[in-house]
């Protein structure tokens, strides 16, 4: 029985992975640590609480004794690290917590993973592996043309993709230098159940409900490459199980999208389904991001071929599943944005 120490696996993804594993296998142990940030939210993992596999544990990543006792009372065999400040906005207002959770909190579990599982030089208990979740946003911005594979030189932007760089880099450093079994993945936009909204996606859906105006930064046509949550998770169970240790592995499906492509096709189906009066003229073209990255794109073939990975769901097929669900879970989304996110929404969109 593998004991899965997985961090803030009470957010967007890391809620998404959770399930998936505790739906797909009945003899493996998960142990979710999460601070309970803003965008932490126990609800999005109802469905498992009661699962005599899984638990949960109040902790935060940089917190060295409490993770640590974590490391004594269990054998961990996985730490699948998602715990991270994930919201770009929020790290051009806000860097320093990005660099505390995404780099120091990366760095401490390394370190108490490493003091647990090693051995003697060079040498790891057999079986372990520290599994980081990064993101494609680490190489930068692409032209029109090209993809990000997995030797792209990293030359991230923003604080957020900047910090995620760092943690990366921490985690290669503890596999050079120290031969620590680990992986890293680098996944393009995620969109799913349980995305906390301020993001794109879930904003969107949630300003049309409300009959709000969409914000769309600079001219809406800037790309990214999208990925249903499911699928990302499939592919992070497959790099747990069969990655070569010490590989980095990009995941995408090939979906790229502009941001008004993904706006508009939200507005259609909203305005069959829900109202009419849904329509395009909630479209407002506001400030840009700074520093806002043109074009995300993921060559997936390292993970299709090693790993025989290919995402199942099509986007129109996917897009379609997740604005249900929010339809279906409108209760979700009213709760949170009724509370600290108010202040977020007016503070933030105020200087747009
Ligand atoms: P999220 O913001 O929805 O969730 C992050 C979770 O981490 C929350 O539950 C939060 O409470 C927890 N957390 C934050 N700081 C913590 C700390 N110091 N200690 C313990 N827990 C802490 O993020 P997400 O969208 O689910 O992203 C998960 C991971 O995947 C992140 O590492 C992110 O960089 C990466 N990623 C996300 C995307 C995407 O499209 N969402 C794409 C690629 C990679
Ligand atoms: P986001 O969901 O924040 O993800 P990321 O910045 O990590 O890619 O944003 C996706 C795209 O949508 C990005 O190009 C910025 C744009 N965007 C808007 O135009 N308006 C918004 O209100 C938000 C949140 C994002």
């Amino acid at each position: 029985m593998k004991t899965y120490l997985v961090t803030g696996g009470a957010g967007f993804i890391g809620a998404n992975f959770v399930q998936y594993m505790l739906n797909k296998y009945t003899d493996i142990k998960i142990i979710n640590v999460d601070s309970l940030t803003y965008a932490g939210n126990l609800e999005n993992l109802i469905s498992v609480e009661h699962n005599q596999n899984y638990e949960f544990i109040q902790a935060d990543i940089r917190d060295e004794k409490a993770i640590n006792q974590i490391f004594e009372k269990y054998d961990v065999d996985y730490v699948v690290n998602f715990a991270a400040e994930s919201h770009v906005d929020r790290s051009i207002e806000n860097p320093s917590i990005f660099v505390e959770t995404n780099v120091n909190g990366t760095l401490n579990l390394l370190n108490l993973a490493k003091k647990h599982w090693e051995l003697e030089d060079d040498q790891f208990k057999p079986g372990k592996k520290y599994v980081q979740i990064s993101t494609d946003e680490v190489y930068g911005s692409l032209g029109e043309t090209g993809y990000f594979t997995e030797t792209t030189p990293l030359d991230p932007h923003s604080p957020y993709s900047s910090s995620k760089a760092s943690g990366d880099l921490m985690v290669k450093a503890y596999a050079d230098t120290y031969k620590m079994p680990v992986n890293i993945t680098r996944c393009s936009n995620n969109y799913g159940p349980y995305q906390f909204p301020e993001k794109l996606i879930p904003l969107v859906i949630n300003n049309c409900l409300k009959k709000e105006n969409i914000p769309v930064y600079g001219d809406g046509m800037n790309i990214r490459d999208w990925l249903f949550v499911e699928d990302h998770c499939k592919a992070i169970d497959m790099v747990i199980n069969d990655g070569v240790v010490g590989e980095v592995y990009n995941i995408g499906g090939h979906n790229e999208k502009t941001n008004i492509d993904i706006i508009k096709t939200i507005i259609a189906h909203l305005n069959k389904k829900v109202d009419s009066s849904i329509s395009e003229e909630l479209i407002t073209f506001v400030k840009d991001r700074k520093g806002h990255d043109r074009r995300y794109g993921i060559d997936p073939t390292k993970i299709s071929k090693e790993l025989n990975w290919l995402p199942d769901t099509p986007f129109e097929e996917g897009i379609i599943k997740t604005i249900d669900w929010y339809l279906d879970n409108r209760e979700w989304t009213n709760k949170i944005v009724s509370g600290e996110y108010k202040d977020y929404y007016s503070n933030m969109y105020s200087q747009k």
